[in-house]
């Protein structure tokens, strides 16, 4: 087991640069998640850790060892993509002592990690069958074996839970976080889904354009995302942006849109923002039916059960807020919002101008 670090790593296809500069460090035994939309350079990364692609620049260490020049091989990490990537005629027992056998470790060795790798994934059961016998979530979990019993210094895993349905995507998550406390190895992990990174991680490295734009724990990316790209690629649902111009007026620090004013928490720092146009965030959770300065009309209600989701049109801003399972109201109603001011995020230029403690 070892930790990550890379340094100022750039690749470009071409003229395309799809790494940007890109620098951090994963501790050892962490789960760390890069998260980000398709396209913004999180397999191209993984595939510099493994050792599959080279760097135009930067450095690569595994624990204290730089490996930029080495092998995929001799940098002991193990990679496990979504498209399981398993061998057909081989059986699952096979398929998981591959990298045993290709090494020629001994028969009963090989036999003791298959099962014991097996044992820990539920899927003893199936040892026999081939690939083409599994569903998608056995196979799944075949392929993140294969990758156990070579016990690799780090995991990498490129998006290994897309190709499953929701449910079982949601329960594999949590298998994997098991998986995590049980083998305590370094993890490294690509999705392109929020909720995944949220639910699973310790720290998120949040990727845009082949380039960071926050490196955080799951809460502190939620409840301090630095610009407005951060802002709204975490949360479900999405945060609520409204532009308008920040105004302070016999000491008190007020919002002004078209069609409301709010009273901002007084921050020393958002005075110096006096008279300039910005963006407001608030996240749904945040704006709650009841006495408040935002009037609007509702739109949608959304019964889920345990809460319902409100979206409302307020002039020509869109929102969406959380109100308790048993609110009542109908499209059509007009209806106002209350504001909790303290979770009000602020930017000017689409970086974060308000702290939030
Ligand atoms: N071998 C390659 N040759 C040229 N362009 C590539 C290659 N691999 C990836 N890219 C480009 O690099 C960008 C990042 O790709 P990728 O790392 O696969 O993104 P992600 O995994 O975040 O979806 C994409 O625009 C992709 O088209
Ligand atoms: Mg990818």
């Amino acid at each position: 087991m070892a930790g990550l670090r890379v340094k100022n790593l750039k690749k470009s296809f071409g003229t395309n640069t799809v790494v940007d500069n890109i620098s951090f460090e994963v501790k050892e035994g962490e789960f760390c998640i890069l998260l980000g939309p398709s396209g913004c350079g999180k397999s191209t990364i993984l595939r510099l850790i493994a050792g599959l692609e080279f760097q135009n620049e930067g450095e690569i260490f595994i624990g204290e060892k730089e490996v930029s020049s080495l092998t995929p091989k001799e940098r002991d990490v193990a990679m496990v993509f979504q498209s399981y990537a398993l061998y057909p005629h081989m059986t699952v027992y096979e398929n998981m002592a591959f990298p045993l056998t290709i090494k020629k470790t001994p028969k009963q060795k090989t036999r003791q990690k298959v099962i014991e790798a097996a044992r820990l994934l539920n899927i003893e059961g199936l040892l026999d069958r081939k690939p083409a016998e599994l569903s998608g979530g056995e196979r799944q979990r075949v392929a993140i074996g294969r990758a156990i019993v070579r016990n690799p210094k780090i995991f990498l895993f490129d998006e290994p839970l897309s190709n499953l349905d929701a449910k079982l995507r949601s329960s594999m998550r949590v298998e994997l976080a098991k998986l995590h406390q049980k083998l305590g190895t370094t993890m490294l992990y690509v999705t392109h889904d929020q909720t995944e990174a949220m639910t699973l991680g310790e720290k998120i490295i949040l990727l845009e354009g082949g380039k960071i734009q926050q490196i955080g724990t799951p809460k502190e990316v939620y409840e301090k995302p630095l610009n407005l790209f951060a802002a709204t690629f975490i949360g479900s649902p999405q945060i609520n942006l409204i532009e308008g111009k920040l105004i302070t007026e016999g000491g008190k620090t007020l919002f002004q849109s078209e069609r409301f004013s709010i009273e901002l928490d007084p921050e020393e720092e958002l005075k110096k923002y006096s008279g300039s146009r910005i963006t407001i965030g608030i996240r749904p959770e945040s704006l709650n039916p009841g006495d408040g300065p935002i009037q609007g009309y509702l739109e949608v209600i959304e019964h889920l059960g345990s809460e319902t989701i409100i979206y409302l049109k307020s002039g020509d801003a869109r929102l969406i807020a959380r109100a308790p399972s048993d609110f009542q109201g109908k499209a059509g109603d007009r209806i106002s919002l209350s504001v909790n001011p303290r979770k009000i995020h602020c930017f000017y230029n689409g970086t974060r101008i308000s702290r939030q403690d």
